[in-house]
């Protein structure tokens, strides 16, 4: 089922706007249990996460590390994996950086935004998106024709058409993959910081939800970092309290490390019941 934005532009607020100011899209993508989930990009709040604050607890907490891997896990359009950029940059310097974080792999599961957004680098910018770059928005930003936003969102009346500059763009790789199979191929080894942002709370029920926290908690070192979304976070009441049981304690705003061993232990059962049912899932697939 694919859901048709058939409209250019929007003025009026759009309810349950999700993610970036930049662009509104409706569609529905097949997870790796086969379940057709309903996938949405955009909103009008971009301060869910503060991204210099997550830049320093990263600088911090991964001192020892030569490499760090940032994965974005359903990374949309890209935006988020620049600001995140952005506040790297800031933070760890331009050659740090290249050193040892760029590239940053965005995956997403949708593959109409990964190839008309990110691979090609286009990006619509709405007030809120222009204001989080602030003065590096020309050093990475340039300006194009609005005729050059592909067709398949919708876009805010003041948003703004940019590419990427060529030496930003190529600090990232785009990948269409769901975030299961993406954790299930993650060697963590304490040097992460693992997103999966304002999706959760689109059309995730809480036994899908078990399964990626029992999956984070089967492949997350405690070092490592994962952080959620302020939409999800609101609009989950137990999601943050669910967290908590599987071993994860608050370190930032909507950033997370897992807290001990002892509830790995106690998440034992509950990896071994997700197994169970992805299989189960399967067979009733296979069988339809
Ligand atoms: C509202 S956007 C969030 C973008 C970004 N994480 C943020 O918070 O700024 C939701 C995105 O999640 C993606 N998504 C939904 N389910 C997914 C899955 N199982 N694996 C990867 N991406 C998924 C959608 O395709 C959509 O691009």
């Amino acid at each position: 089922m694919r859901i048709d934005n058939n409209i250019r532009y929007y003025t009026q607020p759009i309810s349950n706007r999700t993610s970036f100011t930049s662009l509104f899209r409706l569609s529905s993508c097949q997870d790796s249990f086969g379940v057709y989930h309903i996938t949405q990009n955009s909103t009008e709040c971009r301060d869910d996460l503060n991204y210099d604050e997550l830049a320093k607890i990263a600088k911090k907490r991964f001192e020892k590390y030569e490499k760090i891997n940032i994965m974005p896990m359903n990374g949309s359009d890209g935006t988020e994996s620049y600001c995140i950029a952005n506040s790297i940059l800031k933070i760890f310097g331009e050659s740090e950086s290249k050193k040892r974080i760029f590239p940053i792999v965005v995956s997403d599961i949708d593959p109409d935004i990964i190839e008309n957004y990110g691979k090609k680098g286009i990006i619509a910018l709405g007030e809120k998106d222009e204001n989080l770059f602030g003065k590096n928005l020309s050093k990475y930003f340039e300006s194009t024709n609005m005729s050059e936003l592909p067709d398949i969102a919708i876009y805010p009346k003041n948003a703004k058409a940019y590419k990427l500059k060529p030496e930003f763009k190529e600090n990232f790789k785009f990948e269409v993959m769901d975030f299961m199979n993406r954790l299930k191929t993650t060697k963590d080894e304490g040097n992460s910081i693992i997103l999966i942002r304002n999706c959760l709370a689109q059309s995730y029920t809480r036994l899908e939800r078990t399964f990626l926290f029992c999956e984070l908690d089967n492949i997350m070192h405690n070092n490592s970092l994962f952080v959620i979304g302020g939409y999800d976070r609101a609009n989950i009441p137990n999601l943050v309290n669910d967290l908590k049981t599987y071993g994860f304690k608050e370190v930032g705003k909507n950033i997370f490390s897992k807290n001990s061993n002892i509830y790995n232990k106690f998440a034992e059962p509950m990896i071994k019941q997700k197994n169970f049912f992805s299989d189960f899932i399967r067979k009733i697939k296979n069988k339809l």
